[in-house]
């Protein structure tokens, strides 16, 4: 069987890892990737001060190593091949393509220069090529972070990171040089329900004094009483645990300190040209029959300067042409992976299930729609292409994408980010533009050729 996965993030390679695990079955994978590199978000979204995370990398990089397994980057799928295609030359194609777009606010004033989502601010410090030639105004006192999820985390940690720390890591280069010169004293982080209804995870709430050498300012009042506290998660609890010791503590604030502020919700982004105020209205919580705390707007309104806004409120999908498409979740709607109405698509990850989870859940989730791909190739309703002998899909793509990576184009990128990044003990520098990144992946390929 001849499988294609198109995207290279942690669920298409758990997918690929799942269907060559599997004894019982003769099967191809080929990966096509829009980036000249593998990984999605483990390259472009982790953290680069969470090095841990990113060595998840190595059991991909084990899948890739596969005799029966091909990476084709620097493939957008879409663009320079189509889904038909691909339907056409391919038994199953799964589609792992990650959520790449934001979530907006929907409030006047969002489209200010100086508000920002945190999809591209993460993608530009992680030196995702989309994001290589954007610009962040960070001559400002003040940043305010919209969200209480670990994206706003991330980027309120590394806006408040000596930047020294952050030499260390992969951070791509032009981050790195535009946080030294960073005017921000303060991240003010805005959570428009509860401190216990945050989706922090612990270990990232945990982690801010080490990382920005700073103690973090909560207000005491903020967190002393939530609602129905016996009836709250663990991860609540320990949240709230966490975020009352910052309140208790008087720990100094170092240069750049991270504020946390409760039950506000972003109005109205004001400014005459670029942002100059955020206007946030208070909210007061309401607990539901079903125990759902919601919040709801008291009509008390508070003016916080600040000329960078950065929201974390989500990530959100794009459709592809040809296949259904869930407007309101912003997913691909499926029924355990396999693509509504459609023959012989499947979908994983955030795609498939929306882009909330941690590297972790992608992994049961491609079981599932590996195992439904089975079952349905067990129970007849996926047929695989009745042909004589296999298709050429090399001089296929050759002829789609002469500027193809292959797993081996991508080993020298790597080798080379590794090496650069030696002499200054940095996992890697990275290679932040696309034509520098071909550069590297091709022009050794056809020395060698
Ligand atoms: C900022 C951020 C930080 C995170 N940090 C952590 C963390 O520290 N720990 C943790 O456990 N989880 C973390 N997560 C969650 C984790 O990254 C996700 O669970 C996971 O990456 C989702 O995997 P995915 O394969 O569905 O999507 P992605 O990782 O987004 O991969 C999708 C891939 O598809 C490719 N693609 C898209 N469209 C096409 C196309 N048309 N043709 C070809 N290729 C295409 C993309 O380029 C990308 O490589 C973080 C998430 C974010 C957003
Ligand atoms: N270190 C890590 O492990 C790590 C790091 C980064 C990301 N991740 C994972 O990646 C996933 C995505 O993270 P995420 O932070 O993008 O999403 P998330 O966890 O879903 O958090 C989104 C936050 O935005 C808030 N929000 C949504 N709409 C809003 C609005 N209109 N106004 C104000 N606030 C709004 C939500 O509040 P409500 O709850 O009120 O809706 C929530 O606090 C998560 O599963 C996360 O754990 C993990």
């Amino acid at each position: 069987m001849n499988v294609a996965i198109v995207g290279s993030g942690p669920s298409g390679f758990y997918a690929a890892g799942a269907l060559l695990d599997r004894a019982d079955l003769d099967v191809r994978v080929d990966m096509y990737e829009r980036l000249a590199t593998p990984w999605g978000l483990v390259r472009a979204g982790v953290a680069p001060d969470h090095p841990k995370i990113k060595s998840v990398s190595s059991v991909y990089a084990k899948i890739a190593a596969e005799e029966s397994f091909r990476f084709f980057g620097n493939v957008d799928v879409g663009t320079d091949v189509t889904r038909e295609e691909l339907a056409e030359r391919y038994d199953a194609v799964i589609y792992a393509v990650g959520t790449p777009t934001d979530r907006k606010l929907g409030i006047p004033g969002e489209e200010l220069p100086g508000s920002v989502a945190a999809v591209d601010f993460v993608g530009w410090y992680n030196g995702h090529p989309d994001f290589a030639d954007h610009t962040f105004d960070l001559n400002t006192s003040r940043a305010v972070v919209i969200g209480n999820g670990n994206v706003a985390l991330d980027v309120a940690r590394i806006l408040c990171s000596p930047p020294d720390r952050l030499a260390a890591t992969d951070i791509a280069d032009h981050a790195l040089d535009a946080l030294r010169a960073s005017g921000i004293k303060e991240v003010l982080v805005v959570g428009r329900r509860g401190p216990a209804q945050a989706a922090f995870t612990t270990p990232e709430l945990k982690e801010l004094p080490e990382f920005t050498e700073s103690g973090v300012d909560i207000d005491p009042d903020q967190v002393a009483e939530v609602p129905d506290e016996d009836g709250l998660s663990r991860v609540a609890k320990r949240n709230l645990a966490v975020l009352r010791g910052y309140a208790e503590d008087a720990e100094a604030y170092g240069e750049r300190h991270i504020t946390m502020r409760f039950q506000r919700s972003p109005v109205e982004i004001r400014g005459n040209g670029k942002v100059e105020e955020i206007v946030l209205g208070h909210n007061e919580l309401r607990v539901g029959e079903d125990g759902w705390v919601s919040a709801h707007d008291t009509g008390h309104r508070e003016s916080v300067p600040t000329g960078l806004v950065l929201r974390a409120v989500g990530y959100r999908g794009l459709p592809i042409a040809g296949l259904p498409f869930d407007e309101r979740r912003g997913v691909i709607p499926n029924e355990r992976g396999k693509v509504e109405g459609a023959e012989r698509e499947y979908v994983v990850g955030w795609i498939k299930r929306g882009p909330t989870g941690i590297i972790g859940t992608n992994k049961k989730d491609a079981v599932e729609t590996v195992t439904r791909l089975l079952e349905d190739l067990a129970d007849g309703s996926l047929r695989r292409h009745d042909r004589d002998g296999t298709l050429d899909i090399e001089s296929w793509l050759a002829e789609r994408q002469p500027e193809l990576v292959t797993e081996s184009g991508w080993q020298l990128i790597d080798q080379a980010e590794r090496t650069a990044g030696e002499p200054a003990g940095r996992p890697r520098v990275k290679l932040c533009r696309t034509e520098a990144l071909l550069d590297v992946a091709l022009s050794r390929t056809r020395a060698d050729a």
